[in-house]
């Protein structure tokens, strides 16, 4: 009798454990395909993302930004990365006042408490 409820207490540990990871690294999973986040890291089709928050943007040696953003003209912060995670193909078009602006980076759909994780993440890259 003991023994089973210290199994269930130890399984539901577990899995507690489990989800609380998993919810903390499905932020930015996705950026992975695409970006390094450690100092240094390789660009991927994404240019590394080390110390992005404060950083001006399209300005690492990557090669293959796209006019708008090589371009760049400001810096990253916390909201305009909340509304590039969620929409860059919107939010390109509001950060360089150019209604043509084109990215070449896809909609992420990480919006509203998934973009606050996902920047809450980028902050801890410095
Ligand atoms: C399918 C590939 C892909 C995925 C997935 C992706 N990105 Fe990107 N990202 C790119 C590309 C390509 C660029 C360069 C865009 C351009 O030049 O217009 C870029 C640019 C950026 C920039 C601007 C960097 C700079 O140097 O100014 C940031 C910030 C960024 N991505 C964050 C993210 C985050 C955070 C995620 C995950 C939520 C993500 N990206 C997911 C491909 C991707």
């Amino acid at each position: 009798m003991n023994k089973t409820i210290i199994a269930i207490g130890a399984f539901t540990m577990l899995t507690t454990g489990f989800v609380a990871t998993t919810a903390f690294a499905g932020a930015e999973s996705k950026c992975k395909a695409c970006h390094t986040f450690e100092q240094g890291g390789k660009h991927k089709s994404g240019p590394n993302l080390f110390a992005v928050v404060g950083r001006e943007a399209g300005n690492t040696d990557f090669k293959k930004y796209s006019k708008s953003l090589k371009a760049g003209g400001w810096v990253w912060n916390e909201e305009n990365l909340k509304s590039w995670v969620c929409d860059s193909k919107k939010a390109i078009k509001e950060l360089t006042g150019d209604a043509h602006a084109k990215t070449r980076m896809g909609k992420q759909k990480k919006c509203g408490e998934k973009a606050d994780a996902v920047v809450a993440f980028l902050k801890t890259l410095k």
